[in-house]
C-alpha cells in the first residue's frame, strides 16, 4: 500500500468548464484515484478552484458582483457540478483562501531569502480615467506581431505569443475603454528563475518515465532559457505580497495557484484537524507518490515554474512523481473555448445526460496521443454502441430472461465446463492488460479493454444461448444464466472507476453492497462463481438509453455542431 496524492489541474474561476476541461484533467485523475482506491492504496485526490487574476476580475465586472462574491458563487457552480459528475474529490478548495495566502507568501519570503527573489523598478500602464494601472487583460491592443486588433496584455489570442501590455499597439482599458493612457513606473518582484534553470533541468532528467508531450515541453523551455518573470501585480485581488512598499501589490496567479495544491491539502486537514495532516503529504513525504493530471498548457508551469519556487524554497517539499499531460479536445476542427462560449459547457452536458455518459465517451477518446475531437455523431454512436447495447442490454437481457424463467435469484441445477474455463482465461488476460494500463494511465487502452471484457460477455451469452437451451436443457440454461449474472457483478466492480453510477445501480440490482474498495484479484473462474444459486437480484432500469438521431440533430443545431 502507498500514499498516493493526485491532483487535477485547477479550474480557473471565470465560467462554467467545458469538457475539453473536463477530460484533460478533472476526470482522468478522478478515473486514477477510484482506481487506486480499489486496490486498497491510501489516496488524497485535491482539487481547487483558481480565483485569482484578470479574467476572474472581468468576468465579475461583465457579471455585475465583486470580485470576492463572484468568486464564492462561481466555486459553489463548480463543486456542485464536480459532484454531478462524480469526480470524488477528496477536496475542492478556494486559491482565494487564507491558507493559500499563508503558503503563497511564505514561499515569497523564502525565495526573496535564498537570492531568488528581487525587486526590479517596471514600466507599467497606467489608465488616467480608471485611476489605475491595467496589467495583463485589463489592455486590449494590436498585437505587435499578427496585428490581431483584439490582443489581450497577457497573450494574443490569435497568435498565442506571449505579450507585456507595454507591447500592445493603440492600447485601450479593457475597463473603460480609454485611450488615456500612459507608462509609470511601479517597483515589482522578479523570479530569478535562471538561477534555478540548472536544479529544475537536473530535476527533469531524473523522471525518464514520463510522457514524451511532457518531457518533451519541460525541456524545449528549459533550452530555450528562462526568463526572470515578474510575479507581483499592481491589483487588489489576490494573495497581497506583504512586504514593505509593496502594500497595493499581490502575487501574480500563475505564482499563487500551484501552491494551493498544497493550501488546499491544508483546508482539507482543516476540516477535521484531530484525523488529518496535510503536512505529512506535503513535507518530507517521502513515502507519498504524487501524480498530477493537465492540459498541455499547463505542463510548463508544473515542469518548471512551480519545481522551481519548490526548489527554491531550499525546504523538503514534496515534489511531483509523474504528470499526465493531455492534448487538445477539439470541437469541429476548433478549440473549446471559454471565453468565445464555443463547444459544450459541463452545465449543459448534465442536463442532457446523466454523468456516466460524458464520463465513458471522454475517457476512451481522451485525447492522449494528439488532440481528439468531440462529435455529436462520435458520441451518439459510442454511447449506443458500448453503452446501451453492449453493457446495458446484456445486463437487462438475462436478468429478466432469467426472472421470467426461473424466478428472480440464480437459478439451480446444471454445471458450468470448459466453455466457461476458457471463458475465465481470456477475462483474466483482459483484466491483467486492464490494471496494467490504468496504472500506465493509458487511458484509451484501459477503456478498450474494458469495452472488450463487456463484448466477451456478450459472444459467451449469444454462443450458450440460454433462450434455446432453456427448451432443450433447462439445467444448461440455468448454468449459463448464473455464469451471465456472475459476469454483472463483474462488470459492476471492474467499471466502477469509469461509470460509477451505472456500476451503483448493478450492484444494488445484484445485491452486493460493493464499496469503493472492491476490486478483482484475477482467479475469474472462481469470480465466475461467487453468486451462488439462490442469491436474490431485482431488474433494474434501463442503464443506459440510445441517443435517438433527432436528438442528435437537436443537439448540433443548439451548439452549433457541424455548422461552426
Ligand atoms: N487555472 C489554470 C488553467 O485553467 C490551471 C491552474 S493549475 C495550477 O489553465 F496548478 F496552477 F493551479
Ligand atoms: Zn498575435
Amino acid at each position: 500500500m502507498t500514499r498516493h496524492l493526485i491532483t487535477s489541474a485547477l479550474p480557473y474561476i471565470n465560467g462554467v468548464k467545458h469538457l475539453g476541461n473536463l477530460v484533460g484533467s478533472m476526470l482522468p485523475s478522478d478515473l486514477y484515484a477510484r482506481y487506486l482506491r480499489a486496490q486498497g492504496h491510501e489516496v488524497l485526490l485535491i482539487c481547487a478552484t483558481d480565483e485569482h487574476g484578470t479574467p476572474a476580475e472581468l468576468a465579475a465586472r461583465e457579471a455585475g458582483l465583486e470580485v470576492a462574491d463572484f468568486c464564492a458563487e462561481q466555486h459553489e457552480v463548480q463543486a456542485r457540478l464536480g459532484e454531478a459528475f462524480s469526480l470524488s474529490f477528496d477536496y475542492f478548495g478556494r486559491s482565494s483562501s487564507p491558507q493559500n495566502r499563508e503558503l503563497t507568501q511564505h514561499f515569497g519570503n523564502k525565495l526573496f531569502e535564498n537570492g531568488f527573489i528581487e525587486e526590479r523598478v517596471t514600466k507599467q500602464v497606467f489608465s488616467i480615467d480608471d485611476d489605475r494601472f491595467l496589467p495583463d487583460r485589463y489592455v486590449e491592443g494590436t498585437c505587435p506581431h499578427c496585428d490581431y486588433d483584439k490582443a489581450r496584455g497577457d497573450q494574443c489570442e490569435s497568435c498565442t505569443r506571449l505579450l507585456d501590455p507595454t507591447d500592445l499597439i493603440n492600447p485601450r482599458s479593457a475597463i473603460s475603454g480609454s485611450t488615456n493612457l500612459e507608462v509609470r513606473e511601479s517597483r515589482h518582484l522578479f523570479l530569478l528563475q535562471s538561477k534555478l534553470s540548472d536544479e529544475i533541468r537536473a530535476w527533469v532528467n531524473k523522471h525518464q518515465d514520463w510522457p514524451v508531450l511532457v518531457s518533451s515541453i519541460a525541456l524545449k523551455w528549459l533550452d530555450e532559457g528562462l526568463h526572470d518573470r515578474g510575479i507581483t501585480r499592481d491589483l487588489k485581488w489576490g494573495v497581497p505580497v506583504g512586504r514593505e512598499g509593496m502594500e497595493d501589490k499581490v502575487y501574480y496567479v500563475w505564482f499563487d495557484a500551484p501552491i494551493e495544491y498544497i493550501a488546499a491539502t491544508w483546508e482539507w486537514a482543516d476540516e477535521d484537524p484531530a484525523n488529518r495532516d496535510w503536512k505529512s503529504w506535503w513535507y518530507e513525504a517521502d513515502d507519498v507518490r504524487y501524480t498530477e493530471f493537465m492540459a498541455k498548457d499547463n505542463i510548463p508551469f508544473h515542469t518548471v515554474t512551480f519545481p522551481g519556487t519548490q526548489l527554491g524554497s531550499r525546504e523538503p517539499w514534496k515534489m511531483v512523481d509523474y504528470i499526465k499531460g493531455f492534448n487538445w479536445l477539439n470541437y469541429y476542427g476548433g478549440k473549446f473555448s471559454t471565453s468565445q462560449k464555443r463547444g459544450i459547457f459541463m452545465s449543459d452536458a448534465i442536463e442532457m445526460l446523466p454523468a456516466d455518459y460524458w464520463r465513458y465517451y471522454l475517457l476512451a477518446n481522451a485525447p492522449e496521443n494528439s488532440d481528439s475531437s468531440f462529435t455529436w455523431d462520435g458520441f451518439a454512436g459510442t454511447c449506443n454502441k458500448d453503452l446501451a447495447d453492449t453493457l446495458g442490454n446484456f445486463v437487462n437481457r438475462i436478468l429478466k430472461f432469467c426472472s421470467s424463467k426461473f424466478g428472480a435469484a440464480l437459478p439451480e441445477g446444471g454445471e458450468i465446463g470448459a466453455r466457461e474455463d476458457e471463458l475465465a482465461a481470456a477475462l483474466d488476460k483482459r483484466l491483467a492488460a486492464y490494471n496494467t494500463y490504468l496504472e500506465e494511465l493509458q487511458i484509451r487502452k484501459a477503456m478498450q479493454e474494458l469495452r472488450a471484457i463487456w463484448v466477451m460477455g456478450n459472444e459467451y451469452l449469444t454462443e450458450v444461448a440460454p433462450w434455446t437451451a432453456f427448451k432443450t436443457d433447462p439445467e444448461a440454461a440455468a448454468a449459463s444464466l448464473r455464469t451471465a449474472i456472475n459476469l454483472i457483478r463483474i462488470f459492476a466492480i471492474l467499471s466502477a472507476p469509469v461509470i460509477p453510477n451505472a456500476s451503483r445501480q448493478l450492484s444494488d440490482a445484484l445485491d452486493l453492497d460493493l464499496s469503493e474498495t472492491d476490486w478483482i484479484d484475477g482467479d475469474m473462474l472462481g469470480q465466475l462463481k461467487v453468486l451462488k444459486a439462490g442469491h436474490a437480484f431485482t431488474i433494474p432500469d434501463v442503464l443506459f438509453r440510445k441517443i435517438s438521431d433527432d436528438e442528435i440533430a437537436e443537439w448540433e443545431a443548439k451548439f452549433g455542431g457541424s455548422a461552426a
